[in-house]
């Protein structure tokens, strides 16, 4: 055979594109090339496959080799076509099963030694395989359990190139050899911690449990040591737990991350960004392979942004498309990724540099001009987003002792379900499903707009000026999720006052 086709997989963000290999082999002087738009990386691939073959007792032919890789218009990054390469070129000469080479999937970059070496998003490119009808991958030894989180397809793990060429029939001795392995990565996933946990504090709990329920972005301020970072780690534990679409989504960013991927985890993810973090963290990028950030890591989980007011005023702002579209895009010289980022926010500050301010029996250094910037450097993008504005104390050890049990995570968590549910039902007939993303129109003049006897503090507050339009529009999200949490299908007085109350706080 002179022609011989596979398939690869070009990824775009989460999409992924199959790219059909097509190696045609020439009677002309001995060369080698790849054309289809490569990238720097793919060139290298010319080096890495001619290394691989010759080290598997698989020497490419002595004769002339294309390697076609279409759609020439699409976009190919990364080290993931090699293994695809390498089987289309020896398919051109060793005889193999033509049906079976081209009807897989080969996924994986190539060591100069012959294996295959793990690559980021294998488990988006597997997705993107199972959707285009092909049924079978191949992937490295180490990417294994990742791609078999996909359902519906067969997939093999393959240490070395000679066992690729094995399973496609070709006639070549086994050679035994150590799989390449990929570190484990230490993950920021949200650690299981315990609601129980936190002694008294029962306003801070309770305005946890109303931010998960309407998916709410909640600022905590207070002084150091009242448990501002205890209390958002909490979050993730008592939020519903991701469906197989989200959890495949939030790995398969992972993936491309870089992250070693075992298992599908349905807890939703934490991310807490340090406030020395880079914008590039944030956002994502790297030179081959454009990789998720801090940002969209996050998307269906938390992003915690601890000692908010020590980010960069460039790093705060890098979260405006983000918050706006719950998209993050990513722009390279000749690339773009688009990810999800979806994210609910939790920002934690203290009330001035010194930590003192406002606190009782606290004294505070500061002056009052650095006290104002300090909250300043945290409005315009992120204050305009938050629905739930808390002042926190420290929990003081008499009290620490007297405290009854306080709610646990596995009752947050049902609370927060249902209410969840009752929003979702109440919406249905809308485009959003959680109160925090219904718009302010709908709330004002929709269907279940309250009364005007209802919103009467409202109204008052936006009249004393007070409360600005959107503000009032964030009162009343917040307002239904109290609403859902005490099974109410329509917002009474009660439900405006306390979330007038959780909305009050500081205020930049
Ligand atoms: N309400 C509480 N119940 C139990 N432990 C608490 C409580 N508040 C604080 N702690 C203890 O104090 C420690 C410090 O709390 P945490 O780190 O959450 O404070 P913080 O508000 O984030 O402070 P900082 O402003 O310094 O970041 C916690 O690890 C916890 O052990
Ligand atoms: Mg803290
Ligand atoms: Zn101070």
């Amino acid at each position: 055979m002179t022609v011989a086709r596979t398939w690869a997989v070009a990824l775009a963000g989460l999409e992924g594109a199959l790219v059909e290999v097509e190696a045609d082999l020439t009677n002309q002087i001995p060369d080698f090339r790849i054309i289809g738009l490569p990238d720097k990386a793919l060139a290298e691939a010319v080096q890495r496959v001619h290394n691989a073959c010759a080290n598997s007792d698989l020497p490419l032919p002595r004769r002339r080799l294309t390697v076609n890789l279409s759609p020439a218009s699409l976009p190919k990054q990364g080290s993931g076509f090699d293994v695809a390469v390498a089987i289309a070129c020896l398919a051109t000469e060793i005889p193999m099963d033509a049906a079976s080479v081209a009807a897989t999937v080969h996924l994986g970059e190539l060591g100069l030694d012959g294996r295959l070496r793990p690559i980021p998003g294998v488990l988006p490119s597997v997705l993107a395989s199972a959707r285009a009808g092909i049924g079978r991958v191949v992937v490295p030894y180490a990417n294994l359990e990742e791609a078999r989180l996909v359902q519906g397809v067969e997939v093999l793990g393959a240490v070395s190139l000679g066992d690729v060429a094995r399973w496609h029939g070709a006639d070549i001795a086994v050679r035994e050899r150590e799989p390449v392995t990929q570190p484990a990565t230490t993950t920021l996933r949200a650690p299981d911690r315990e609601l129980a946990e936190v002694i008294g504090q029962r306003d801070a709990v309770d305005a946890l449990v109303v931010a998960a329920a309407g998916g709410h972005h909640i600022l905590m301020s207070g002084p150091p040591g009242a448990g501002k970072t205890m209390l958002a780690e909490r979050l993730p534990g008592i939020l519903p737990p991701l469906d197989d679409e989200a959890a495949l989504a939030s790995a398969s960013i992972r993936s491309l991350a870089g992250e070693r991927i075992a298992d599908l985890e349905r807890t939703p993810p934490f991310e807490a960004p340090h406030h020395s973090a880079s914008v590039a963290a944030l956002v994502g990028g790297g030179s081959r392979l454009i990789r998720p950030g801090a940002i969209a890591r996050a998307s269906d989980g938390v992003l915690f942004l601890d000692e908010a007011g020590e980010f960069a005023s460039s790093a705060l702002d890098a979260l405006r498309q983000p918050l706006e579209s719950g998209a993050i895009t990513i722009s390279r010289a000749g690339a773009t990724a688009s990810f999800p980022a979806r994210f609910q926010l939790v920002v934690a500050t203290n009330p001035c540099p010194c930590g003192n301010y406002g606190v009782p029996g606290g004294a505070c250094v500061c002056p009052p001009i650095a006290i104002r910037r300090y909250l300043g450097r945290l409005s315009g993008p992120l204050i305009d987003r938050i629905d739930i504005e808390l002042s926190m104390r420290r929990v003081s050890v008499a009290h620490a002792g007297a405290a009854e049990p306080g709610t646990t995570t596995a009752e947050a968590k049902v609370r927060v379900g249902e209410a969840r549910e009752r929003a979702a039902r109440r919406l249905r007939a809308t485009p959003w499903r959680l109160n925090a993303q219904v718009s302010g129109a709908w709330l004002r003049q929709g269907p279940l707009a309250p009364p005007p006897v209802v919103r009467r503090p409202l109204d008052a507050a936006l009249h004393r000026g007070s409360l600005t339009l959107r503000g009032y529009d964030r009162v009343l999200r917040v307002a239904w999720s109290l609403a859902d949490l005490s099974r109410h299908d329509r917002l009474d007085a009660q439900h405006i006052g306390r979330a007038l109350f959780l909305k009050r706080g500081i205020t930049a």
